[in-house]
């Protein structure tokens, strides 16, 4: 069977920063040495020590070690703002377009951000922050998130994101588990015309954090909070009496420059460290080449800077290149479906990059609300979180893009800071659902996951790793290091495990198949079922829960759990309320259960170990194929779950 193919536009791909001829030439020299390449291209930034190495790495097992341009010094925020003073200041840095449209928009031009980072700095310094303290955000999508980060990358703290979405629960273990100094947060969260009471969260999550903790609070709305004094500090009211400048600390390529906690396949989500030099060269060289951004260019990346999407590709990336980024405060769907084209419209948007789940709700809604709107600066699309599906595809390309602008479909991860797999508009044709081709450094291979061997023909299909290092890498997990190794290099010796499956098809070219672990993909955004679990057992009167994933229309998949009660427990509708409403406090919205199962038992192994293979095709209606089930304590609980399944 072979795929449809769309070709690059031609007069993009003939100014393109890369070619097909191109892009050949610069994979096999990037392979072939990698030293020489990254050696070359980590020139793109201002160092203030020029490094001499360039790549020191090891995937061998119990000495897994990644470095690269290890005794280089720069400064993130000075390669993001301060150089560009001279060539660029008075050009727009951030256009910020708030949730309500009728408030008007911001831009922000290189020499405003300078001075908005250099008081934030100030600011956070006289609150005691230092070189490697940590700082945690939770902030809406406004500017102050961008000063924050950029903020904490002069003084050379480290800073963490939690997504606002997230619970007072969710937030009090990041701050406890980086052991922050200060928590930025803001009084309120505008959202799709609601507002999510930040600072209330924060209150409610300090309670349960050391008492040192300050708390740094941006007006956004104005709406009322309650304040402690000693421990909360107003940052309008100390940002106007900061010094605007702020000498830029000189760092270490290697020096940790954020943590981003994720979720993963057991327990506790993991905080992945992600260091100042490889980071920067990588995330700004992607998106310079991936969306092939040129001078002038507007570029619109729509995700929330609470995920590392909106690290590598609202922040980093475009800045330390001089672009124009906008960051949007609201949701697709607010005031209507039209939002996303009024914006690309009102700032003459040529870029943008969004998630297959945005893509989908806003299919459903009909065509007159792109049709509206003039989109002919666009240029090229992007998509990236899970894999799109053909027809979300196909009406990105014809209604949105109407046929002239590439889409690139970008696979990568938090652990590795940048696009790992993606078609480059200027170069390749593109195949729907397809993440096509390596990005420069990258050794993506494809292994029969049982014996963990190598796979080097094709088509084939089988789980997806990585041969060798490339600059923006996750360096360890935050305190833990062997949980590092554990979860990326025990499984397949010698490789990075990407925790997802593959198949390359006849030509060569990659398409992701979705994780073979046990992480549930939300909308784009990962979920542990573990986490869902804990969440669920938390719970007075659930007994056992085991979760799973099962396909849903618009988030990719659905959250199903399975829930066995306590005895003497009634099965209520009330009940099953009440547990939905129970994971949405204990982690937030974005884990609450779409289908919850009362499950008088669980199909388990005789040695007790839950069949999740089972409870897994019974969430997705496909329990023809059960496989072998002779091996089940009780085969009969089986009849049960498909009896009485939910998905039907
Ligand atoms: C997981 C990583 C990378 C930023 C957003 C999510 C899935 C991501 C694609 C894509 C198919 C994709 C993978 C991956 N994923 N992009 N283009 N095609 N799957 O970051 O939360 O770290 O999740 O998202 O399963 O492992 P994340």
């Amino acid at each position: 069977m072979s795929n449809p193919t769309y070709p690059p536009n031609a007069e993009l791909a003939a100014n393109a920063h890369v070619n097909a001829e191109k892009y050949e030439e610069m994979y096999a020299a990037s392979i072939a040495d990698p030293d020489a390449f990254w050696g070359e291209h980590g020139k793109r930034l201002d160092w203030i020590k020029p490094y001499t190495k360039v790549k020191n790495t090891s995937f061998e097992p119990g000495n897994i070690s990644i470095k690269w341009y290890e005794d280089g010094t720069l400064n993130v925020a000075a390669n993001c703002i301060d150089r560009h003073l001279e060539t660029r200041g008075d050009q727009t840095a951030i256009i910020f377009e708030p949730d309500d449209p009728e408030e008007g928009a911001q831009h922000i031009t290189y020499k405003q951000l300078h001075t908005s980072v250099c008081k934030m700095a100030n600011v956070l310094e006289e609150l005691g922050v230092r070189k490697g303290d940590r700082v945690i955000l939770y902030l809406p999508m406004i500017p102050e998130a961008a000063y924050a980060m950029l903020a904490c990358a002069r003084i050379g703290a480290i800073h963490s994101i939690v997504f606002a979405g997230f619970s007072p629960d969710a937030l009090a273990a990041r701050v406890n588990g980086c052991d922050a100094k200060v928590l930025i947060t803001a009084d309120e969260a505008p959202r799709g015309g609601r507002k999510t009471p930040l600072k209330s969260n924060a209150d409610e999550a300090l309670l349960h954090c050391k008492d040192t903790v300050k708390c740094l609070v941006v007006k956004r709305t104005g709406g009322q909070t309650t304040w402690i004094d000693g421990r909360d500090f107003d940052y309008n009211e100390m940002a106007m009496e900061a010094n605007d400048f702020h000498q830029p600390a000189e760092m270490n390529a290697e020096d940790p420059l954020f943590i981003l906690y994720t979720s993963g396949s057991t327990g506790q989500p993991k905080g992945v460290v992600h260091c100042s030099g490889g980071y920067l060269v990588y995330a700004a060289m992607t998106q310079e080449i991936t969306f092939d951004y040129q001078e002038g260019d507007i570029y619109w990346c729509t995700a929330d800077v609470g995920w590392v999407t909106g690290h590598s590709y609202i922040v980093y990336g475009p800045l330390a290149n001089g672009a124009t980024t906008l960051m949007f405060e609201g949701t697709p769907t607010y005031p209507d479906a039209g939002r996303f084209w009024a914006v690309c419209e009102k700032h003459k948007v040529n870029q943008f990059y969004t998630a297959p789940t945005a893509i989908r709700a806003l299919m459903g809604q009909g065509t007159e609300f792109v049709e509206k709107y003039d989109l002919s600066d666009l240029k090229v699309l992007g998509t990236v979180g899970e894999p799109i599906n053909p027809e979300a595809w196909n009406w990105y390309n014809d209604v949105v893009g109407k046929g002239n602008c590439p889409i690139v479909d970008t696979w990568w991860q938090t652990e590795t800071g940048g696009h790992m797999m993606t078609p480059l508009p200027g170069a390749h044709a593109t195949k729907p659902g397809s993440a096509m081709k390596p990005f420069f450094g990258v050794k993506p291979v494809v292994l029969e996951p049982t014996s963990g061997e190598e796979i080097s023909t094709y088509p084939t299909e089988g789980v997806l790793c990585i041969a060798d290092s490339w600059p923006s890498q996750m360096r360890t997990v935050w305190g833990d290091h062997e949980r590092f190794e554990k979860t990326y290099f025990a499984d397949y010796k010698g490789y990075y495990f990407a925790g997802d499956g593959c198949r390359r098809d006849e030509d060569g070219d990659y398409w992701i198949t979705g994780r073979v672990d046990d992480v549930i993909n939300v909308s784009g955004h990962r979920m542990g079922t573990a986490e869902v679990e804990s969440a669920l057992v938390a719970h007075r009167d659930v007994a056992e829960a085991a979760v799973v994933g099962y396909p849903h229309e618009i988030k990719g998949q659905g959250i199903y759990c399975y829930v066995t009660l306590m005895n003497g427990v009634e099965p209520t509708e009330e009940l099953r309320k009440e547990l939905r409403t129970w994971v949405r406090t204990e982690i937030g919205p974005i884990a609450a259960p779409d289908l919850i199962q009362w499950a008088p038992g669980l199909p388990k192994t005789r040695s007790g170990k839950i069949m999740r293979r089972i409870l897994r095709k019974i969430a997705e209606n496909d329990y023809g194929s059960l496989g072998d089930t002779s091996t089940l304590a009780e085969p009969a609980v089986v009849d049960d779950l498909i009896e009485n399944r939910m998905n039907k």
